[in-house]
């Protein structure tokens, strides 16, 4: 479906938010933890479209946005769209992060806040208790802090080199936390490590896995993660995972 542009601005570092103005219908099925897959447009003849798996990061109105971060030339395409364009949306796609525990920790390694901002924003707006870490290299590239910021999120940074916040690793405090559910997302050494921790800490916990996705709606089998059940489709049976299936 296209939907029409609102923005898409450069927050900080490399991280963008592109928000499009969507139709209620859509805004009225998005689950916290869902993605959506957006299309990038090339100028170049017969250059395939590019679709990108972005996680919803935040829904305001019928204003839905993507925070993401430049890595290839699908998502440097992606900051040449200008508003008032049209982008082709398929969302909300994938699973979604449990609505029903009274206390939540999110785990964000990088990037991996823009599949978290939204259900620690709405678990808090439903009177949960909400904790997010916050983990980044360094200072430059915490483009997910003013929105953390913006609707009072209790939030814990820390970074690498300490530019801001602890020092350290976003995992080094997470035994403090275990009687919170925890969701993380971020990159694959953080997940495993989280997901080790919560094994000793016998702490529930839940990951939220990003995959290269073609068709993000099963079709592909391009996504697959491996489980204790065998090979599950990331862009369906996920994104969020029970840490203890997941086989890393
Ligand atoms: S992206 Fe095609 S099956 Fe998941």
């Amino acid at each position: 479906m296209g939907f029409k542009v609102v923005e898409n601005y450069r927050v900080c570092g490399r991280d963008y938010l592109l928000t499009v103005e969507a139709d209620r219908e859509t805004v009225e099925r998005i689950r916290a933890g869902q993605f959506g897959m957006v299309q990038v447009r090339s100028n170049l003849q017969f250059d395939p479209l590019l679709r990108r798996p972005l996680g919803i990061f935040n829904v305001e109105g019928n204003r839905v946005s993507f925070l993401y971060r430049v890595y290839g030339r699908g998502t440097e395409l992606l900051t040449k769209t200008e508003p008032s364009e049209e982008v082709e949306v398929l969302m909300p796609l994938g699973n979604s992060i449990p609505e029903d525990r009274e206390k939540y920790l999110f785990i964000a390694g990088g990037i991996g806040i823009g599949g978290l901002f939204l259900a620690a924003r709405w678990f808090k707006e439903a009177g949960k208790e909400v904790v997010v870490l916050y983990g980044e290299r360094s200072s430059d590239n915490l483009s997910g802090l003013p929105f953390l910021e913006k609707y009072g999120i209790e939030t814990v940074v820390y970074t690498e080199d300490g530019s801001y916040g602890k020092k350290g690793l976003v995992t080094k405090e997470l035994p403090e936390f275990k009687d919170y559910t925890w969701v993380a997302c971020g990159p694959t050494p953080m997940l495993k490590a989280v997901k080790e921790i919560a094994e000793e800490e016998k702490a529930e916990c839940f990951l939220s896995l990003d995959r290269r996705m073609a068709c993000g709606v099963g079709a592909c089998l391009g996504c697959t993660v491996k489980t204790t059940e065998g090979y599950k489709r990331c862009c369906v049976e996920g994104p969020i995972f029970k840490a203890e299936e997941v086989i890393f």
